[in-house]
């Protein structure tokens, strides 16, 4: 089992204040020669190009997400020497064995919205080096979503839930 790390709350901020502020945590100052992974990295355009900004000095960065097409795009578009785009899932080990405990860094950005915690939070502990830690940041609240489950639980809208909503949304939606 894994223990749950201290958790922080950061206000929505701008991309370059939250890596700045990162940046004056212990451990997280210039992870010089780590080997560090971004956990749904998209198309690489924000956070996977935006850590490597902030953090030139890592040895390698893993980029992983589950949707290939991402993958493909990120490879042909944002990529870095450092960078390595694969294609994988943070909530099925059996895509993550390669990189068990040698992560000693993992970042994840507005992706574990979309994720099973329980089986995510587990594979992130899997990754990580004994004493890596991980910085995971969320929406816990918005307007955008308040206003989205609104419609979707409306009937008429209901049938598309299935596409447009989250897994996790989905499996939490009242009958109707
Ligand atoms: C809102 S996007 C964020 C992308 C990027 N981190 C950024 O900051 O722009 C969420 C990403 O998480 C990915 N994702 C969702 N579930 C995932 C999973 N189980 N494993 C890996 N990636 C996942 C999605 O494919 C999507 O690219």
């Amino acid at each position: 089992m894994y223990r749950l790390p201290k958790l922080i709350g950061f206000p929505h901020r701008r991309p370059d204040d939250y890596y700045k502020e990162l940046q004056e945590r212990p451990g997280w100052k210039d992870l010089d020669g780590e080997v560090a992974m971004d956990v749904g990295c998209g198309s690489g355009r924000n956070s996977t190009i935006n850590i490597l900004k902030y953090y030139p000095k890592v040895e390698k960065l893993i980029a992983i997400d589950n949707y290939t097409p991402s993958i493909y795009f990120a490879t042909s578009t944002n990529t870095q020497p450092k960078i390595e785009y694969r294609s994988a899932d943070i909530e099925d080990r059996s895509t993550l064995v390669e990189w068990e405990g040698k992560i000693s860094k993992i970042f994840s950005t507005n992706c574990f919205t979309h994720v099973d915690p329980e089986n995510a939070f587990g594979n992130v502990h899997y990754l990580l080096k004994p004493g890596g830690e991980a910085i995971i940041t969320f929406v816990s609240k918005s307007q955008y979503y308040d206003i989205f489950l609104d419609v979707i639980l409306r009937k008429e809208f209901r049938q598309y839930s299935a596409v447009y909503a989250y897994p996790l949304w989905s499996t939490n939606l009242p009958k109707c």
